[in-house]
């Protein structure tokens, strides 16, 4: 259930509502880590009567041309007969399914037009692209294409795009920037997650985690924790870290806590 988002689920509503009426539209949910953007991907993901074609990037895949497209795309490979002759072949050819001549950005970025399209004239379609800021280039370049050149087809495109330095820069397309919960939302939350906390606990988790919904989760319950154990203060005094800095330094106390053996095999997956 989510709290405090009616605003941006209503415009999520109105884009779905105008891809269904045949107007597209493409979106860009931005924001700062744990604010709410794959929550706001899965309500998307739920919208009744669309068909939902998702993918994402992938941390580790961010160097694989074309891996996040082909994770895309590959349920509905089959349809690749249908396109034009040079598309088909370009993103076969980028797919490793034929040899080929180095992709041609453009051939691939309007077969990526064009088989979303057709697959929107059967039915309204949604494209769901979580961690647009782990794309692989090749992919975000074809979709990022067709995404500014959908038009009168029954079609919405939302990514969802972590701020990062450098920025995933999204040009032409429209955003919404996701800020803290409301404050009612904020004390919802965290009541509901962490109930029971004294009142300058409260107050404190309220104040640094500035609206960040796994901010209130992660600083909520580890304080709730520490007042049980009888620690006043889990997370140390850090004066004013950035809402994302606060949260892993959380994490780090978890982790400091687990046996050896668990945080090795902790690690590995990591580095995996
Ligand atoms: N509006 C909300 N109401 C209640 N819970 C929420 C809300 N938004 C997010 N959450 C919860 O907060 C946590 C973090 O949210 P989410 O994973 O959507 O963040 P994110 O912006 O996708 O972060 P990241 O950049 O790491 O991908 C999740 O547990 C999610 O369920
Ligand atoms: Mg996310």
């Amino acid at each position: 259930m989510l709290l405090g988002r009616a605003a941006e689920q209503a415009e999520i509503d109105g884009v779905l509502a105008d891809a269904a009426a045949g107007i597209s539209r493409s979106l860009v949910i931005r924001g700062e880590a744990g604010i709410g953007k794959s929550a706001l991907v899965e309500y998307a993901a739920a919208a009744p009567g669309v068909r939902v074609v998702r993918g994402g990037g992938v941390e580790s895949e961010a160097e694989l041309a074309f891996g996040a497209l082909h994770l895309l795309l590959y349920p509905y490979l089959d349809r690749l007969e249908g396109l034009p002759g040079p598309q088909s072949a370009a993103l076969r050819a980028a797919f490793g399914q034929i040899e080929g001549p180095e992709a041609n950005r453009f051939l691939v970025g309007a077969a990526t037009l064009t088989l979303l399209a057709e697959l929107a004239a059967e039915t309204p379609t949604l494209v769901l692209i979580d961690d647009a800021q782990w794309l692989d280039r090749s992919s975000s370049d074809a979709l990022l294409f067709a995404a500014r050149r959908f038009h009168a087809d029954p079609i919405a495109v939302i990514f969802a795009v972590r701020e990062t330095v450098p920025p995933f820069m999204t040009p032409g397309l429209e955003t919404l920037r996701l800020d803290g919960l409301p404050s009612a939302a904020a004390t919802a939350l965290l009541d509901e997650r962490a109930p029971g906390l004294t009142v300058p606990g409260r107050t404190r988790v309220l104040t640094e985690s500035a609206g960040n919904p796994l901010a209130l989760i992660e600083l909520g319950t580890a304080r709730r924790d520490a007042e049980r154990a009888g620690h006043a203060d889990p997370v140390h005094e850090v004066g004013p870290l950035p809402v994302a800095r606060r949260v892993q330094e959380s994490f780090r106390t978890q982790i400091a806590g687990l046996p050896a053996g668990t945080r090795t095999l902790l690690l590995v997956a990591a580095a995996d």
